[in-house]
């Protein structure tokens, strides 16, 4: 950001009054802020949404009515491609598709990590993981700002509930909060530089998200270096002077009390004047920016958008199983397929609230199928559910299961309803809609070649039935294109490359969060820490239905060679590591390989690996590519919140690469030789152990085992028993011990001699 005020914006906020800085603070509607003609501030356009442009045609609030837009993959989609070119491709056309409407900022990507899969709205989140979460909207932001509009990195943060989103405080510890929840905001802002973030409606630790001056200026803006303005969600402000002093810089919608509330506190004292030009200076700026950025005459493509839309739904599904090699499927062999479902039909390609985008065309899997077949196969659908709810008819499922019975193949459709998760709604329990289990169950029990596809935005359980498929395809809320897609994946047209964002726990109980969600007196304490998804399946060994990363492809990878440039390295080094993959099947294919790293060692305790590196690579068969990461301190480092900082230990790490959390390839272990060093402060109650390693400290240890008729060296069975007992004595014991000898003020010298 140009701090130096000799720059345009910073004329025009000389010449302000005061009344006009407030009211430029606030929104002039639901969608524009106020323009100032003398002083050439035009109004700016905003609208959401993560995935397709959601620009309303009139100034209404309502969620419908927007004009025709490309609706890509929810976020939880893809993410599953985990292919940031692609997602820099699909802002790429969000942003024309802004510029083509006058939008100068987009209101999305959202990136609150997925603490449980109740959440309604983890379809617009990327991943249980930060990295890959952080990755995925810097990809997205750079796309959109390539075309001159800006992106919105949302909701900061702690959002991760709809459940009293509005009242309740997400309580979450500083370790906790930087290294899951805040972790992918900062990747964001670091490789993204997004012109705009939007607050969170809930409290942080007490504090509304948009009242938080540690979070919107001390985090974002200096430590992340976010050079941005800070949009309130739509009616987040409970008070708008403390919102402007801790450094949110607009309030949207309009609000006509704002404006005199924030004149109110600068005459008041409560508010400088100087920080209120501070705060909408951000703002002024972008706003010049995206006005001299607009281009007025955009040609859309829209078919390549289409194209593009398919593309990335088919690199989003996720082959969750293939027994047998199920699947593809071969045309040629097919007298009949059963299609059952209303979803193959009417696919349920995206999710309900602020981010619902008006498709301009959409493509169905049933559609899709028939022409993939042709007239010489016949095709058999049912709609068997209704859109939404848990209801069926006993006499469609009979009608199913005899047309499952006559048919080649059954391809069943299931998943999520719009009523089972959307904004504002948090689902009560991961299962699919009674009427989709029965469809399955039932289908499964007399046709052996049933192919289950799943539509939903998020994990859901499907232990009940999961055994008896031989084949699962996870396709999402994949967009418009989503038909086409699944289609082309089901034929082999494409091959399946997506990888799970989230794991899919066997039940929704072993979910860590299970006990302490939603909370409750308005409170949400985040109480299983940094052990979010995989972190903690992997930490406790616990089985999962579909681990993080994992999903299957019609070709197989072959690992080998890894290798990394130095063995021992220090805080300062940059480690350098590769490896080959081979593919050695006989289809072209793409594999996502994963970089994880788990620190052998640590003092605090650490999830047992942590994802820290990932690319996707595309292989002819029989073809062998490199992969290579980079590695440095950051990927090395845990937050330690009693120092406050953060820190990169000393010690072995191990580096493994694979093709899921669970299924690790290759392993190397390396030495961190590190710059810092962790003080060691004793006290009163520092345990005797402590002191073995200091130069003073070890005799007087010596000294007091002595008196215990034991000795360091000793390695006899019952002085090892016996030092077990002492040396975990607190320091201050030695005082209770001495036989009135050492006293508790000799206690205090000794303890200054020893700091
Ligand atoms: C949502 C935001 C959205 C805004 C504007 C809010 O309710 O939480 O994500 O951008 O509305 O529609």
């Amino acid at each position: 950001m140009s701090n130096t005020k000799t720059a345009d914006h910073w004329k025009i906020i000389s010449k302000m009054t005061l009344e006009e800085k407030a009211k430029l603070a606030s929104g002039r509607d639901v969608w524009s802020t106020h323009p100032f003609e003398k002083y050439g501030i035009p109004p700016m356009y905003v609208a959401d949404g993560p995935h397709g442009l959601r620009k309303m045609a009139s100034d209404a609030a309502s969620l419908h009515g927007s004009v025709p837009a490309t609706c890509f993959p929810t976020a939880s989609a893809m993410s599953a491609s985990w292919n940031q070119d692609l997602i820099h491709q699909v802002g790429t056309a969000i942003g024309k598709e802004c510029q083509a409407n006058g939008v100068q900022i987009l209101l999305g990507p959202g990136l609150n990590i997925k603490r449980t899969p109740l959440n309604g709205r983890n379809f617009e989140y990327y991943s249980e993981d930060p990295h890959l979460s952080g990755k995925m909207a810097a990809a997205f932001v750079r796309g959109v700002q390539s075309e001159g509009v800006g992106a919105c990195i949302k909701h900061f943060v702690g959002n991760n509930q709809e459940h009293e989103r509005m009242m309740n405080s997400s309580n979450i510890d500083e370790r906790t909060l930087r290294e899951i929840y805040l972790k992918g905001f900062e990747i964001a802002v670091k490789e993204g530089q997004p012109w705009s973030a939007m607050c969170a409606y809930n409290k942080i630790n007490g504090v509304w998200a948009g009242e938080n001056e540690w979070l919107l200026t001390t985090v974002l803006r200096e430590e992340f270096g976010f050079e941005g303005f800070v949009v309130s969600d739509w009616g987040a402000v409970n008070n708008p002077d403390k919102a402007i002093q801790a450094g949110l810089n607009l309030e949207m919608p309009d609000n006509a009390f704002s404006p005199a509330r924030i004149v109110e506190a600068v005459q008041v004292g409560t508010l400088t004047e100087e920080r209120l030009d501070e705060v909408i200076a951000p703002l002024l700026k972008i706003i010049l920016k995206t006005y001299a950025l607009r281009k007025t005459k955009v040609q859309l493509d829209f078919e390549a958008h289409h194209q593009l839309a398919i593309r990335t739904a088919e690199e989003s599904l996720v082959l969750l199983k293939n027994e047998e090699n199920t699947l593809p499927l071969n045309a040629n062999k097919l007298k009949s397929v059963a299609m059952l479902g209303s979803f193959a039909k009417m696919p349920r390609y995206q999710g309900g609230g602020s981010s619902n985008v008006n498709a301009y065309k959409t493509e169905n899997a049933l559609d899709a199928i028939q022409a993939i077949l042709g007239e010489a196969v016949e095709v058999y659908y049912l709609p068997v559910y209704e859109a939404m709810g848990d209801q069926y008819d006993q006499s469609d499922l009979d009608q199913a299961i005899g047309l499952a019975k006559k048919a080649d193949v059954a391809l069943v459709f299931i998943g999520l309803p719009d009523d089972f998760e959307a904004e504002g709604l948090d689902r009560e329990h991961i299962d699919l809609p009674e009427s989709h289990k029965a469809l399955i169950r039932e289908v499964s029990q007399v046709q052996p070649n049933t192919i289950a596809i799943l539509s939903n935005g998020a994990a859901v359980e499907v232990d009940e039935w999961e055994r008896d498929v031989p084949a699962i395809l996870e396709s999402w809320l994949s967009g418009q294109g989503s038909g086409q897609a699944i289609a082309n994946i089901l034929f082999g047209t494409t091959n399946p490359s997506g990888k799970l964002a989230e794991s899919f726990p066997l039940r929704l109980q072993h979910n860590p969060s299970h006990l302490f969600f939603p909370g409750q007196n308005r409170e949400v304490t985040y109480r299983e820490g940094i052990y979010v998804g995989y972190r903690y399946y992997d930490t406790k060994s616990m089985e999962v239905m579909f681990p993080f990363g994992h999903g299957l492809s019609y070709t197989t990878f072959e690992y080998s060679n890894l290798l990394v440039d130095k063995k021992e390295f220090s805080d300062s080094d940059t480690l350098k590591i590769r490896c080959a993959i081979l593919n050695t099947g006989d289809c072209a294919g793409a594999e996502v390989v994963q970089l994880y790293v788990r620190d052998v060692e640590s003092t605090l305790p650490r999830p047992i690996k942590e994802l820290k590196g990932f690319a996707k690579i595309n292989l002819e068969p029989g073809e062998q590519q490199q992969v290579e990461f980079e590695l440095s301190k950051a990927d090395f480092s845990y937050y330690d919140d009693t120092l406050h900082t953060w820190f990169a230990e000393s010690g072995e790490f191990q580096l493994l690469v694979g093709s899921s959390s669970r299924d690790i390839r290759l392993y190397e272990t390396v030495q961190l030789h590190s710059s810092q060093v962790r003080e060691v402060v004793y006290d009163r109650f520092s345990p005797l152990r402590d002191l073995v390693d200091h130069p003073i400290g070890r005799p007087f240890v010596e000294k007091i085992l002595k008196d215990f008729g034991t000795s360091l060296e000793s390695d006899k069975p019952e002085d090892i028993e016996a030092k077990a007992i002492f040396l975990s004595l607190p320091l201050i014991k030695s005082v209770n011990f001495s036989h009135g000898q050492f006293s508790m003020d000799m206690l205090d010298k000794f303890l200054g001699d020893l700091n």
